[in-house]
């Protein structure tokens, strides 16, 4: 089973989370677009609307005729549904590959349910062999950049990328994340970070992973039911 296969079977499966008439979470990147399609198709006339957390995700949903509000006019959401760059088995994330990181961090805190999808390459021991996406204030860039040096890890700027608030990302490298809460704390605490694409505070409830043998569903508390 390719890839992509792996992708589409988690997103058919969080299809099964959404509950008819609801406001959900929306986050970004190719399985959360298998999700936005198979939602379309599953749900059409049962969603009442969406809270996004990229344009991207944005220009799909409406493209397939689902409102999209703002998050300020709904408070809290009951579900949110986005994928990762990598998990470890605490279903602590690395979140940003796409670049939407802050506003998936955003959606993820107002939501009482996370429900992360992924393919079954993203579970991972220990976090860090996925470079950790940094959204940063520009004048900030190297200030930031200098203090992850000391924290050990290897800044690079994502050439030619702004994020959907104009600001830049550092993917930085080398980091060998074993205690996230710690590492989130303090990355969260340098001047010039809009958001570290650490979710350990808030992780995802559940993960649900698609592999050769079809979807399964992780919980943080038991690993794997
Ligand atoms: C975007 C993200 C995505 O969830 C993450 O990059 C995973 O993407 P994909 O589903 O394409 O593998 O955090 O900012």
């Amino acid at each position: 089973m390719t890839p992509e296969d792996k992708k589409r079977n988690a997103a058919e499966a969080a299809v099964d989370y959404v509950k008819p008439d609801s406001v959900i979470g929306v986050g970004t990147g190719s399985t959360v677009n298998h999700f936005i399609d198979l939602l379309a198709e599953r749900m059409a006339d049962r969603i009442t609307a969406a809270v996004s957390s990229s344009e991207a995700s944005s220009d799909r949903l409406r493209g397939h005729g689902i409102k999209v509000v703002d998050l300020n006019e709904i408070g809290n959401l009951d579900l949110y549904v986005d994928g990762a760059d990598e998990s470890n088995h605490q279903l602590q994330l690395i979140k940003g590959g796409g670049g939407a990181l802050t506003r998936e961090k955003i959606v993820a805190a107002a939501s009482r349910e996370f429900v992360c999808i992924a393919d079954d390459s993203k579970l991972v021991t220990t976090l860090g062999d996925f470079p950790l996406p940094l959204e940063v204030i520009p004048m900030a860039r190297e200030l930031v950049a200098a203090e992850l040096r000391k924290l050990g890890g290897e800044p690079r700027l994502r050439e030619d990328f702004v994020t959907d608030n104009g600001n830049q990302i550092l993917d930085v490298h080398g980091l060998q994340i074993r205690n996230a809460l710690d590492m989130e704390t303090r990355i969260n605490q340098l001047a010039g970070v809009v958001c570290v694409g650490l979710f350990a505070h808030r992780p995802a409830n559940v993960l649900i992973l698609g592999t050769d043998d079809g979807v399964r569903a992780c919980h943080p508390a038991t690993g794997v039911s």
